[in-house]
């Protein structure tokens, strides 16, 4: 008996020392001191003891209990320990890596322009105007001196709704409205931002959908001079003090007389040598312009032997791929992030 006892008990304390977690240990102390385990049996075959013996080994079986119990116990924290540790080591955080990159959304570089155009005129007391996209034919040719037989409407082809209503072909429309708006008041110092569209092609050059600004003066004494003058101003405000402009006569029918504005290419400044931008020739077409014609203040409540004005409109991604010596229009439109992230 005292044989057998000493056997379990070492084999005890050697599975216990070897289990290598929790649930192994448990499966040990089940195995040596559970109800139906090994120390259960050995106690069972107390009868056969005799009755001298019957103390001492009672005393040998619970001092193997008492030994195996505080092994266990003793495994058992020496397990918990390690368990933690590997929690620890697992789950670590290293707080001197540097922290993830919060990308910021950022402005599209035609609300770049659109913002630096308006803060040019702004500063020169213009107001900004919208009128609507969906558009009346009356605003859009009408009263702006095209009539309904005029051959300068297929210079524009338009996107009809109705025959009445069509989507803007330019931003002029808001003159109109502008000036109806102010009926017949003087002065008006105007711009209007906004999307035209046209039945054009989408290639590197051409988008049904693009940008203008339309840009209206009206007041007493107003002069082809100061057409000019705004012009210069604008063009160096815009593209750096080295920018000069080139006139050239051109026909739009609110006009007259009407031109169409180029800027000296900023990239190159005529210097040529296989300028991308402009292609040697050193100019670049932003704009058509115009003293406004009479007809047209006539039409929208205006003396026109009272007051005189001029006016503009600028290809908003015209001027923006020459200041960044962008190449392609498509660019504007297809969000790629490696073009958007360079401005
Ligand atoms: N609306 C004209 C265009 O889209 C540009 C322009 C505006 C010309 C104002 C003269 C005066 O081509």
């Amino acid at each position: 008996m005292e044989q057998k006892i000493a056997e379990m008990r070492a084999a005890a304390t050697a599975e216990i020392s070897s289990s290598a977690d929790l649930k192994a240990l448990d499966a040990v102390r089940v195995k040596f001191l559970g109800k139906k385990g090994a120390l259960t049996s050995l106690l069972r075959g107390m009868n056969q003891v005799s009755a001298e013996e019957r103390p001492k080994i009672g005393k040998i079986v619970n001092e193997a209990r008492a030994e195996i119990e505080s092994l266990i116990a003793a495994k058992n924290s020496e397990l918990k320990a390690a368990a933690l540790q590997d929690k620890l080591a697992s789950e670590k955080i290293d707080v001197t890596l540097p922290g993830r990159k919060i990308h910021r959304g950022r402005l599209h570089p035609l609300t770049l322009t659109l913002n630096r155009i308006k803060e040019i005129f702004i500063q020169m007391g213009y107001s900004v105007e919208t009128g609507p996209e969906v558009e009346t034919d009356y605003f859009n040719f009408e009263a702006l001196n095209l009539p309904k037989d005029h051959p300068a409407r297929d210079t524009q082809d338009s996107f009809y709704i109705t025959e009445e209503i069509l989507l803007r072909t330019q931003t002029s429309p808001v003159q109109a409205r502008t000036m109806q708006k102010h009926t017949g008041n003087a002065p008006i110092r105007m711009i209007a931002p906004g999307r035209v569209y046209r039945r054009d092609d989408f290639d590197a050059s051409h988008a049904p959908m693009f940008h203008q600004v339309e840009a209206l003066v009206i007041d007493r004494g107003i002069t082809f001079g100061d057409l000019i003058g705004t012009l210069d101003f604008f063009c160096k405000q815009f593209f750096g003090e080295k920018a000069n402009i080139r006139l050239r006569p051109s026909f739009f029918p609110f006009v007259e007389p009407g031109l169409e504005c180029d800027v000296s290419c900023p990239i190159c400044h005529g210097h040529g040598g296989g300028c991308k931008v402009c292609h040697d020739s050193g100019w670049l077409e932003i704009l058509g312009a115009g003293v406004v014609h009479p007809k047209v203040l006539e039409m929208s409540g205006y003396d026109s032997s009272v007051v005189s004005g001029f006016a503009f409109g600028l290809g908003v991604e015209r001027v923006c791929m020459i200041k960044y010596a962008i190449d392609d229009l498509r660019l504007f439109f297809e969000n790629d992030l490696r073009f958007l992230n360079q401005f």
